[in-house]
């Protein structure tokens, strides 16, 4: 006990009892100064957190995944809706617009089943600008997956195309997913139409 904390005591006539409510005192202080402590700590750790997992999804994940809703075709082009999707977006239930233009994982599940003879093929491709890709083809009554990494424009939206001999098949299942490739290194396709004039005509 200092000379101050005895000072105290004597004039508030303690003793004994003094001392022991002076150290209660400073327990109950350092129990609350830790209490205090821990629940900053645990509040900077959560925000910590909670910044990261936003920040990382939102930088990193750029693409869509999308389920055909119909085994009814519109035309040649299956109709979606979306099961996953993060800054890339689905217009019409059929066509997709790109935030950035590069590289795209491209891929798909699907099942094909003829109604006639067995003969048929189903074509999947993607269209956008003036561009097709051809992904998979469907022999009959049989599911198929791929994958691919093709380079798609921001410019033009996508959209998936069934080429088919009509009336004869049906896409029973498509599950079809785009997702960007280079996180968050986002850019517009940097080539234009002039670009391509200015090496065709020299
Ligand atoms: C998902 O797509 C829808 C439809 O295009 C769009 O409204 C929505 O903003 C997209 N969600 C995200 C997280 O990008
Ligand atoms: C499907 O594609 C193959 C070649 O990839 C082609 O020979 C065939 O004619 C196409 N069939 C249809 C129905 O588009």
């Amino acid at each position: 006990m200092d000379s101050k904390d005895a000072r105290e005591c004597l004039e508030s006539g303690g003793g004994a009892r003094c001392r022991c409510g002076n150290g209660r005192r400073k327990a109950l202080a350092v129990f609350v100064i830790q209490g205090l402590l821990t629940a900053a700590c645990a509040a900077l750790s959560i925000n910590i957190y909670l910044s990261q997992k936003h920040g990382a999804s939102e930088q990193t994940d750029t693409g869509i995944y999308m389920m055909m809703t119909s085994p009814k075709l519109d035309g040649d082009e299956p109709r979606f809706k979306i099961l996953w999707n993060q800054t890339v977006d689905l217009y019409d239930e059929k066509r997709v617009k790109l935030p950035c233009g590069g590289p795209y994982m491209v891929y798909l599940w699907a099942c094909m089943k003829t109604l006639q003879t067995n003969d048929k093929v189903a074509n999947l491709t993607i269209e956008t600008g003036d561009k097709s890709f051809h992904l998979q083809t469907l022999q009959a009554n049989e599911c198929k997956e791929m994958q691919k990494v093709i380079m798609l424009s921001d410019r033009n939206e996508v959209t998936m195309k069934v080429k088919h001999d009509e009336g004869t098949i049906q896409i029973t299942e498509l599950l079809f997913g785009l997702h960007y490739m280079l996180g968050s290194q986002c850019f517009p396709t940097p080539l234009d139409e002039e670009s391509y004039k200015r090496v065709s005509t020299g």
